[in-house]
């Protein structure tokens, strides 16, 4: 790998992380992968020329000791992304209360867990960097940060707890050398969250995008030390700004959204 620069990327089995791990790799970025599935990730790391190492992130021993073993490995981590996440899809009274739990557990604490392990790696590359901003923490959180989707209350609320972690962490950092930033993509069509398939609202299908574009839009931010991105903008940002301008109009809309039946 020589003197590549190390991304760490949770969730790199599939979807939005795989994808993204791909656009870093073409660029240059030696890729350190963490998921739960060994096939999917060993076959990834293959292709791109990167590493693995089997992770759950809402387990908090578990990412501690691999955060150290990457770490003996590569002591400077250029670039964190904590993408790994799972859909909660029903009401909050409707699902199981381990689920609820459960999505908090990876949604949201997994990338409190990650920042904290990996910080040691993101502070060496901030020092050895040559700019303002040396490493990179990525928080891939959601528009249902923003707004809440009672058909995925859970998920939703997860969503805006990580948005909560993710602006304080950026305050927090702020002059550290680490640039901390929040991605917030809408329906992007992946394993876990197959929206052409579950959404039964057809106007919301229309805006369903492919992992990629998203991948392409947070390389391009990472590069452009942006802080928060809306992934695509139209129609997410103005949904995210008519839930804080225009509360009630949204509800209606929200309302008349939902999954379809027996998904
Ligand atoms: N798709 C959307 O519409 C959408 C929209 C906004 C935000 N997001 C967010 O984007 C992120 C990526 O999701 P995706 O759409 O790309 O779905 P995906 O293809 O299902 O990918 C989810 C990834 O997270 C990993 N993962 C799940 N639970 C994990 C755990 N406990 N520990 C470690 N890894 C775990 C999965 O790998 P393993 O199963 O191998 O562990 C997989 O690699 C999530 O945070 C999601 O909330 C998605």
């Amino acid at each position: 790998m020589g003197g590549a620069r190390v991304a760490v990327i949770t969730g790199a089995s599939s979807g939005i992380g795989e994808a993204t791990a791909r656009q870093l790799a073409a660029r240059g970025w030696h890729c350190v992968l963490l998921a739960r599935r060994g096939d999917r990730l060993e076959q990834v790391a293959s292709e791109i020329g990167g590493e693995w190492e089997l992770c759950d992130v809402a387990d908090r021993e578990q990412v501690n000791e691999v955060a150290a073993r990457v770490l003996a490995k590569h002591p400077a981590v250029g670039l964190l992304l904590n993408n790994a996440g799972m859909p909660a899809r029903g009401s909050f009274l409707e699902i199981d209360p381990e689920l609820i739990e459960r999505v908090i557990d990876v949604n949201y604490l997994g990338g409190v867990w990650c920042v904290r392990a990996f910080l040691p790696g993101l502070q060496s590359a901030a020092r050895a960097g040559s700019g303002a901003v040396g490493a990179h923490v990525v928080n891939l959180v959601s528009v249902a940060g923003t707004v809440a989707f009672a058909p995925a209350g859970a998920y939703a609320a997860s969503k805006h707890a990580q948005l909560a972690f993710s602006r304080s962490t950026a305050a927090l950092l702020r002059g550290s050398g680490i640039g901390v930033l929040t991605v917030m993509p809408g329906f992007v069509e992946t394993e876990g969250f197959p929206q052409h398939s579950v959404l039964s609202s057809r106007i919301l299908r229309r805006f369903v995008v492919e992992p990629e574009e998203v991948a392409t839009k947070i390389v391009d931010a990472v590069e452009r030390g942006k802080r928060e991105i809306t992934v695509p903008w139209f129609p997410y940002r103005l949904i995210s700004i008519a839930q804080v301008v225009l509360p009630s109009v949204l509800a209606r809309f929200a309302d008349a959204s939902g999954y379809r039946k027996g998904v």
